[in-house]
């Protein structure tokens, strides 16, 4: 088991990509923290894991709210005392040109993309200053491919997700010394509620396809799975990388 006994934190992690990370990690040995505002779906999740015999702690969080991820924070340390993984994956996005996006809806994806994945950086930040090369840490952003293409959502998802480029690289620089990797991985066209909502057609999803060397959309566990590799012990030397999940499709 690639993460036996580590605490791994996943922000958004009641539904889609992150309920998927969290349900490979806990395969792999992790005691599993759900943090989400959707309390149902992140109580029956909690439920779910516990029922497959895990250790795992849900609590309600906002991640675009600094005071609820410091009291997260607070819950998982008084729960295990530790944090070994860190997975920023909260996000949400609207397919909308710039003429429709109002200075509300501009602060509300940023308040959740960018400014969200600061919030969690610094509510953690310092369990990670703590790691060292016998107990090292991972951190691990999930962006996406629409900070390099500009496509996918509108300006204002892409934007929030060239955000976290940035703040992922230095965050990288400044924990790097402290034996913590810090990596982002840009899924593209991932098939979850947010896939649904930017393609809803039939018509939509057959362009879309054709574009896709691979030859089919990404699945949650596609993501997972490399969210395990870099979360477990060979990704030592893996630091500071934006590593697009895109079945070929950008490069
Ligand atoms: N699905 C894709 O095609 C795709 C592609 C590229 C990047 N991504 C990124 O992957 C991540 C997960 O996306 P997904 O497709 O699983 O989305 P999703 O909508 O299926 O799940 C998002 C989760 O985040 C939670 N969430 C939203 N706002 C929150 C907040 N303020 N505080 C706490 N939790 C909150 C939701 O309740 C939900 O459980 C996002 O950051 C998204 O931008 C997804």
């Amino acid at each position: 088991m690639l993460l036996k006994d580590k605490v791994a934190v996943v922000t958004g992690a009641a539904k889609g990509i992150g309920k998927c990370i969290v349900t490979e990690m806990t395969k792999q040995g992790a005691k599993p923290v759900i943090l989400d505002f959707d309390d149902r779906a992140g109580l029956d999740l909690e439920e779910e894991l516990k029922r497959d015999g895990a250790d795992p702690l849900f609590v309600k969080t906002n991640v675009a709210d600094y005071a609820s991820l410091c009291g997260a924070k607070e819950a998982v340390i008084k729960k295990y005392g530790r944090v070994d993984v860190l997975v920023i994956n909260a996000g949400v996005s609207r397919k909308m040109s710039i003429g429709e996006i109002t200075v509300d809806e501009w602060n509300w994806v940023l308040g959740i993309n960018l400014t969200g994945s600061f919030y969690t950086i610094k509510a953690f930040h310092g369990e990670f200053l703590k790691k060292n090369r016998d107990d090292p840490g991972k951190i691990i952003f999930i962006s996406s491919g629409s900070a390099i293409t500009g496509t996918g959502g509108g300006c204002h998802y892409a934007a929030s997700k060239a955000g976290q480029h940035g703040l992922m690289r230095t965050v990288a620089k400044e924990l790097g010394p402290h034996s913590v990797n810090v990596n982002a991985i840009a899924p593209r066209v991932i098939m979850t509620d947010i896939f649904d909502h930017l393609y809803p057609t039939e018509e939509s999803r057959n362009k879309l396809l054709e574009k896709i060397p691979i030859g089919r959309f990404g699945l949650p566990e596609d993501v997972a799975k490399l969210a395990c590799f870099l979360a477990g012990p060979d990704s030592g030397y893996v630091h500071g990388q934006i590593i697009l999940a895109d079945g070929g499709r950008t490069y």
